[in-house]
């Protein structure tokens, strides 16, 4: 195609052309060092960098605490993700936010309190032994964004605490169709509420604010996220009613909901079609397992996201003694054994007694918030 003489002329055009072309480059490049420090702020504030969870973590998971290597315990408070298996996928994401946060160059898009949708799941009989404590110690401290999800109507509790108490109309029973009513309640509020996460926890939970705005710091809400603990160490095994009359088998891991778990925005908004206005209950009745497992089915199976494994979330289901007593402050959800196991507990020192707060609860709200006013005196230096 070439003419024969094609590589002599090219030889001598570029000769020609290298003095301009090194003049102009020259010329380029001494406007861009000029221009550099002038683009550079206005652009990063625009668009902070947003480190992406990491999405493939299925096998990878961490052993549970009773694993852990002994040295972990002597961590310092100053690493929050301390007191974790080194492979936690959560803790490169808690460096960076912490890294963030002092280096203090996010001036815009920060996440705020206000932005998390905290549903606390409860039933009636509970209003007393288990709200209550709630109410007092942490749900104070983000009122507003904290609704509380029953199935009775308690207008003194209400009145008296100001809290948000919605009753479901759900059926008390602890069974699966009216654990997925009071989930399917609580996922409608969340889209109507246009906060940016979702927070489902229970009425045995103490979640630390301050951990739970840092974990979630670390990602964007329209990314599709979908943060807990696994339940179990292996995907979950469910049959999946399919319209011909048969059953599929379906893999997927799921957030326990005993331990409390949180959902970007972006993927609560994809999970509509199965979760919005009633279609929650049809989807658990589909594969017949609780609420938090049809979360995960919705997620993992038919969203195809991936459950980000975390350990700073915690249910009764756990030894909670195991947890290192200096990374206690730092977990993101905590709970007590109740009835059947007064002994588990979280091991933490402070101004009460194991018989004046058998949870532990308001012993780690004092520590978090000493100014409280009903938390012993921060100089009085005895306490029994
Ligand atoms: C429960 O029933 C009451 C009375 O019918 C109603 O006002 C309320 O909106 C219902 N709650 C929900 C969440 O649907």
């Amino acid at each position: 195609m070439n003419p024969p003489h094609w590589p002599a002329r090219m030889h001598i055009a570029s000769v020609g052309i290298s003095k301009s072309c090194f003049l102009f480059s020259l010329a380029f490049c001494s406007l861009l060092l000029l221009l550099i420090p002038a683009l550079q702020s206005p652009a990063h504030q625009l668009d902070p960098p947003q480190p992406r969870p990491q999405m493939k973590s299925g096998p990878a998971r961490q052993p549970h605490h009773a694993n852990l290597p002994a040295g972990t315990a002597s961590a310092s408070r100053a690493d929050p993700a301390a007191g974790f298996s080194r492979s936690s996928p959560v803790r490169p994401e808690i460096a960076r936010a912490v890294k963030v946060k002092t280096s203090g160059s996010r001036p815009t898009d920060r996440l705020n309190l206000k932005d998390i949708f905290i549903a606390v799941k409860t039933t009636r009989k509970y209003h007393k032994s288990r709200l209550e404590l709630l109410i007092q110690t942490w749900v104070s401290q983000a009122k507003e964004q904290t609704y509380i999800f029953t199935d009775g109507e308690d207008k003194e509790l209400q009145v008296k605490t100001g809290a948000n108490i919605i009753n479901t109309n759900c059926s008390a029973a602890h069974n699966r169709q009216a654990l997925c009513c009071k989930m399917s309640v609580e996922y409608d509020k969340f889209i109507e509420s246009q906060k940016k996460w979702f927070c489902h926890v229970d009425d045995d939970n103490y979640v630390i604010l301050p951990s739970l705005l840092r974990l979630l710091s670390s990602y964007h809400h329209s990314q599709d996220i979908y943060l807990g603990r696994p339940s179990l160490d292996h995907p979950i095994e469910a049959a999946e009613r399919v319209k011909s009359d048969g059953t599929m088998s379906v893999k997927f891991w799921f957030a326990t909901g005993g331990a409390g778990f949180c959902i970007s925005r972006g993927l609560a908004l994809k999970m509509s079609p199965w979760a919005s206005l009633g279609n929650f209950i049809t989807t658990a009745e589909k594969i017949r397992l609780p609420d938090d497992c049809t979360i995960g089915y919705i997620i993992e199976a038919l969203l195809e996201v991936t459950l980000t494994h975390t350990h700073l979330f915690h249910s009764h289901l756990e030894n909670l003694q195991k947890l290192p007593v200096t990374t206690v402050l730092d977990q993101v959800t905590l709970s007590y054994g109740g009835f059947e196991n007064r002994r588990n507990v979280v091991s933490i020192v402070g101004g009460f007694s194991l018989a004046e707060d058998p949870t532990r609860f308001k012993t780690v709200h004092c520590l978090l918030y000493p100014h409280t006013e009903w938390c012993p005196k921060l100089k009085s230096g005895h306490n029994n």
